[in-house]
């Protein structure tokens, strides 16, 4: 039998949306915020000096809708979302979460900006 090529163990979106220079919007990579514009080159570095590059796959993506938490990211499985981050909590969140297996409480959005989803079974017209 052939080994099957595995799936990813996780998957990190990564928000990548930048408003243009002066818009008043905040978004997730800024020129207000300078080091919001090496945080996903740095996640790939980090996650490739650890080699865990293949199993855990850094996804660019646009707009995850909670800008004014900005920078985020979501990680998968597991719908966690990650808030504020910089190089320091992304490194953080690798270890223990990612390679640790231990959520990291202080960097997840407020959970009044992140209920239970709603079934779109129940949703559907
Ligand atoms: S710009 Fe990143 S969540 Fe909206």
């Amino acid at each position: 039998m052939m080994m099957a090529i595995p799936q990813p163990a996780f998957y990190i979106f990564k928000c990548q949306q930048s408003a243009p220079p002066g818009m008043p919007k905040p978004s997730c990579v800024s020129q207000n915020n300078p080091q919001s514009m090496e945080l996903f080159a740095h996640l790939g570095q980090r996650l490739m000096q650890k080699g865990i590059i293949g199993t855990v796959a850094p996804i660019q993506t646009g707009c995850l809708n909670r800008c004014q938490q900005g920078p985020v990211m979501l990680v998968e499985p597991g719908h966690t979302m990650y808030v504020g981050l910089t190089k320091e909590k992304i490194d953080r969140i690798i270890e223990e979460h990612i390679i640790g297996g231990n959520i990291v409480q202080e960097y997840v959005i407020d959970e009044q900006m992140w209920g239970e989803p709603i079934s779109p079974a129940q949703m559907t017209r």
